[in-house]
Formats: structure tokens, C-alpha cells, sequence
């Protein structure tokens, strides 16, 4: 799928009233269960829910790309038993939705530093993505061993890459234009809309790069109970924000 990409600190970018692209920091599924009674991973199990039923309500607002944050590459320093209850269910989910994400023209694609991954989680990461690679309806990115400030070294180790390669000088200042294709998402639109859901105010080494000029969005319900409503109230607080990207609300006025 090409999208336009543009930089909002290039450009300013078009603005609609439904986010083209909304990237969600899902947090609050231990908490969730804990309150509950129930083991932490109870959250985890109900959370994968929680993303058929969002997945569903982008497709029907028609949201371009969804983004979400499934394991962060601080989450390795979890217990032992988590992280490998993480990886069965991540696993377990890709095998069960790849088909209906196929079906209702979904592309799905991992972002990551996958080869830290099991061969077997890589080679559905690479099934899935195959399986789902004409899907126009919507992009749907799942972030693993995804950090913010990864993604920015690798572009920029990838890009000195090329730059041996083709015989520029590796001192050369480097623009945005010459990074830029190497992140990850490069070929969608920057986020519009940020949101995360129980109750931390923080992008815990998110997209640090992409979120420049996204709309934040934090929310005090656990993600567990995230429903289709609760995810109309963050696209409806968006759509009361007001865009500036550095300019004067003056000068939003005629194209309004
Ligand atoms: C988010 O929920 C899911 C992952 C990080 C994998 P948490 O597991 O962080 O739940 P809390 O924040 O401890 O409640
Ligand atoms: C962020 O949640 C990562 C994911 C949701 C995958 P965490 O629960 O790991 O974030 P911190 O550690 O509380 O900042
Ligand atoms: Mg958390």
C-alpha cells in the first residue's frame, strides 16, 4: 500500500476528521486482572479480544493504519514465565486471526527487532505477512521487541550502510529525507492519533521518532476493557483538537 508520507516537520500534512493512522500503547492488562483476582497473564488472554474488537471499529470508522504496541524490548525483563506465556499467545493469535485478517483485506506486519524472536514466531511473522500482503482495507502493525530509540539507531546504521555502499562520505550532514526511509512505517503517514490506555501518562520508548506531531490521547481504562465505545471517545477527543503544526490558529481558518 502506498500511502503519502509526508514528514510533519517537513510539511504539513492533510488533516481529516477521522485519523488516518492511530497507534496505541495497549498497558493495563496485569493491573486489569490483579483487580480481579486473577494471574496478570488472565489480562493478557482477554487483551487479544480487546484487538479484534478495535481492529473492527478502525475498519468500520475507516482508519487507514492501526499501530499497536504488543511487546516493547524493555518487556524482556519481565519474569521468565510471563514473557514466555507473551510469546505462546502472540504466537497462538497470529496462527488464529491470519486468515480473517486475509479475508476482510487487512495487511498485517510486524515491527521489530525480530531476529531476536524463536524461528517459529519468525516464520509466522513472515507467513502472516505474506498471507495478508494485498490487503487494502487496512494496515494493521503489531510492534515487538519494538523500541523507539532502536528504531532510530537502525535507520541511521542502515542508512550509513548505503551510504559506503555508494561512496558518500560518511561525515556528510545527514536530512530527514536521507533517514527517513529507513525507519520503520516509513511508507505510512505519521500517527494522528496516540492513545494509551491504563492510566500512565508516558510513550515508554514508543515510536519516539513517528509521534513528532500526533495527537496524545491518555486514558485511565485498563485495555482489557477497551471497548468499540471507549475507542469512539479518543477518536471524538481528536476530532475536538486543534492541528497547528507551529503555525496560528488564524491561519488554520480558511481551509477549515
Ligand atoms: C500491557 O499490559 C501488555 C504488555 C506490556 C505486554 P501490562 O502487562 O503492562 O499490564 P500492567 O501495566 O502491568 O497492568
Ligand atoms: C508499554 O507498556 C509496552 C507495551 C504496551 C507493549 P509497559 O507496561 O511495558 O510500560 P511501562 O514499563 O509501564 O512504562
Ligand atoms: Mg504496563
Amino acid at each position: 500500500m502506498n500511502t503519502t508520507t509526508i514528514s510533519s516537520t517537513q510539511a504539513v500534512p492533510e488533516v481529516g476528521e477521522i485519523p488516518q493512522h492511530v497507534a496505541i500503547i495497549m498497558d493495563g492488562n496485569g493491573r486489569w486482572a490483579q483487580a480481579r483476582g486473577y494471574p496478570r497473564v488472565w489480562g493478557h488472554k482477554r487483551g487479544v479480544q480487546m484487538v479484534r474488537e478495535v481492529v473492527r471499529a478502525c475498519v468500520d470508522l475507516k482508519v487507514r493504519h492501526l499501530t499497536l504496541f504488543a511487546f516493547s524490548s524493555e518487556n524482556w525483563r519481565r519474569p521468565p514465565t510471563e514473557v514466555s506465556f507473551l510469546m505462546k499467545l502472540f504466537m497462538r493469535s497470529l496462527r488464529r486471526e491470519i486468515k480473517a485478517l486475509a479475508d476482510n483485506g487487512i495487511r498485517l506486519q510486524v515491527i521489530g527487532a525480530l531476529e531476536a524472536f524463536d524461528k517459529t514466531i519468525q516464520d509466522l511473522i513472515a507467513q502472516a505477512h505474506n498471507t495478508t500482503i494485498d490487503g487494502e482495507v487496512m494496515t494493521l502493525t503489531i510492534c515487538a521487541n519494538y523500541g523507539g530509540r532502536w528504531d532510530i539507531l537502525n535507520a541511521m546504521n542502515q542508512m550509513l550502510a548505503a551510504r559506503a555502499r555508494n561512496g558518500v562520505a560518511v561525515d556528510a550532514y545527514v536530512e530527514e529525507d536521507e533517514l527517513r526511509p529507513y525507519l520503520q512505517l516509513a511508507d505510512l503517514p505519521e500517527p494522528d492519533l496516540f492513545i494509551r490506555t491504563g492510566g500512565e501518562a508516558r510513550i515508554s520508548n514508543f515510536l519516539l521518532w513517528q509521534l513528532a506531531y500526533t495527537e496524545l490521547y491518555f486514558t485511565p481504562v485498563y485495555w482489557p476493557e477497551f471497548d468499540r465505545a471507549a475507542f469512539f471517545e479518543a477518536v471524538h477527543s481528536y476530532q475536538t483538537r486543534e492541528r497547528r503544526f507551529g503555525r496560528t490558529s488564524a491561519q488554520l481558518q480558511p481551509t477549515k
